[in-house]
């Protein structure tokens, strides 16, 4: 293409979101310009799947769930007047917490307790939009089962578990990650000599096993999940919000840019709608097959945790072995990324001149704030990150690599609220393009029931455990699970690792033998 063909096609695919300050430049992506009209039917279903699931309708049918994160931000669309009044009454109740631990200053920390939907967007919020030592409170995540790395975020705590307020987020209110969590804070507390309940507020639905724990035990205060709100798209519920207000950050940018979003993506014209381009551009490159994987470059260190964020709402949403009429398909869109210029040091090098199963989302932030020094004549070190973005698109389209721009003017709540907004219509529309249900998420499931019997057999084999020991078939023989050999060697040695199994004759898997310790 010559310079002034790719001028006239960056002018056609140029699509503008003034309310929000962002726009979006598709011309590197290698769509024919019949693809607009040769997807006008598939696309027209998405709009009227997207606008009936805004209406009410059951757009979860595994779940027998309705779909209304677009809601949150625009409680008027709400189809029952008792939900708007509940979005309202939560927004106004955060605040108002959020004001009163502020005004007693009894808090210096918070510790955000969740995994998934129930973490990366506070997290991502955080990230992007606080002001470290300037914020109302320091934020802290446990968002694993992992001992050492609470452990590690505990000593960041240290000698303020009294200053430390402590907010548990789970929807469903059983993940074990997200409990385990809690009883492990629970015991700093106790060590600690505090009381964490006095401490601890709850983020789930009603009626779930930590809102009676919850309950019970007399926490702070407990926020609704609503039954209609996604894990993954909860970041505008209290989820998302208590935290953000509790931080001292503007919530209410957060929504304002997420409804203008929404408000610009309910267009039914996908060369207007942005969130519909997208997902016609995911389509047009990856075949509506995922043919190829999503890169996401930010070049701004604010948005480091975006590709993070976003490969949560987009794999979890899309990665689906069965299509809505139940026929095996296997979709899915992978997504990965970190950050420009920093990535240019490491992966770049692969997308410019190795495999091309890819195409690149770069976002492009106009105003560079920070320090405008010129480490050159002329020239500053935000000049040097956005001259390293156009680089890389350049470089990337020179070689027959596929990308596509998202500029936003500033990173702020309403440009992330509107960031947020815009992948979650994406992705919504894109299901309906590729048939499948985007609001589920069976495949979890099927490690964490696996899990369960994992720990199941760990018990069995530590009650095995004897005197003189045994080989890993030995012990599998003994707990009647023959066929699990290989399982029970991986259980003790993790049991031996831990010191509460001994290696008594070292060897071959096979030949190794553990005993009580
Ligand atoms: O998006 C989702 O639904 C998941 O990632 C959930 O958020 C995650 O599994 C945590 O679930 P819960 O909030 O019920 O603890």
């Amino acid at each position: 293409m010559t310079p002034a063909e790719s001028w006239a096609r960056f002018q056609r695919h140029f699509v503008e979101v003034p309310a929000v300050d962002l726009w979006i430049d598709v011309s590197r992506m290698k769509f024919d310009e019949a693809l607009f009209e040769r997807m006008e039917p598939s696309v027209k279903r998405a709009f009227d799947s997207m606008e009936a699931l805004e209406r009410g309708a059951i757009a979860n049918a595994d779940e027998n769930r309705m779909v209304g994160h677009y809601w949150l931000r625009s409680p008027q669309k709400a189809p029952r007047p008792e939900w708007r009044t509940e979005i309202q009454k939560t927004v106004e109740r955060i605040k108002a917490f959020a004001a009163k631990v502020h005004e007693e200053g009894r808090f210096s920390d918070l510790l955000l307790i969740g995994i998934g939907g129930s973490a990366l967007g506070p997290m991502l919020v955080a990230d992007a939009l606080g002001k470290p030592g300037k914020d109302r409170m320091n934020v802290h995540f446990f968002d694993n089962t992992d001992p050492d790395g609470i452990e590690r975020v505990l000593l960041g705590l240290e000698g303020r578990l009294d200053k430390t307020l402590v907010v548990v987020t789970s929807k469903s209110g059983g993940t074990p990650e997200t409990y385990n969590g809690m009883r492990l804070a629970q015991a700093a507390w106790k060590r600690a000599g505090l009381r964490f309940a006095k401490q601890a507020v709850a983020i789930t639905m009603h009626g779930s096993k930590m809102d009676k724990l919850a309950e019970a035990d007399g926490w702070l205060d407990r926020f609704p999940m609503f039954d209609w709100v996604g894990g993954r798209t909860s970041v505008m519920s209290a989820v998302g919000l208590l935290p953000a207000a509790l931080q001292g950050l503007d919530i209410d940018g957060l929504l304002a840019g997420a409804a203008a979003c929404d408000e610009a993506t309910r267009k039914r014209s996908a060369h207007k709608n942005p969130a519909a381009l997208l997902a016609l551009m995911w389509y047009s490159a990856t075949g509506g097959r995922g043919r190829k994987d999503m890169v996401v470059l930010p070049y701004k260190d604010r948005l480091l945790l975006f590709s993070r964020y976003l490969q949560q709402l987009v794999m979890e949403s899309l990665g689906k072995h069965l299509d809505l009429d139940r026929n095996p398909v296997d979709q899915g869109l992978a997504v990965y990324g970190n950050k420009g210029s920093t990535d240019q040091h490491a992966y770049v090098q692969q997308l410019r001149d190795g495999v091309n199963n890819f195409f690149v989302t770069f976002i492009r932030v106009l105003e560079s704030g920070g320090d405008p020094t010129e480490v050159e004549p002329g020239i500053n070190a935000g000049d040097y990150l956005h001259a390293f973005l156009l680089g890389t698109r350049e470089a990337l389209s020179g070689n027959d690599r596929e990308s596509m721009t998202i500029t936003l003017r500033r990173v702020d709540a309403r440009s992330i609220g509107a960031l947020i907004a815009l992948f979650e219509r994406a992705v919504g529309l894109y299901a309906s393009l590729i048939h499948i249900n985007a609001y589920h998420q069976p495949g979890v499931e099927a490690g964490k029931k696996a899990a369960a019997a994992v720990l199941a057999t760990q018990s069995k084999v530590a009650g095995a455990l004897a005197e003189e020991g045994k080989t890993a078939a030995e012990i599998a023989e003994a707990i009647e699970a023959a066929d699990a050999a290989e399982s029970v060697f991986l259980l003790l040695e993790h049991l031996a690792a831990n010191g509460r199994a001994k290696v008594t004759e070292a060897g071959a898997p096979a030949a190794r033998k553990f005993a009580r310790p």
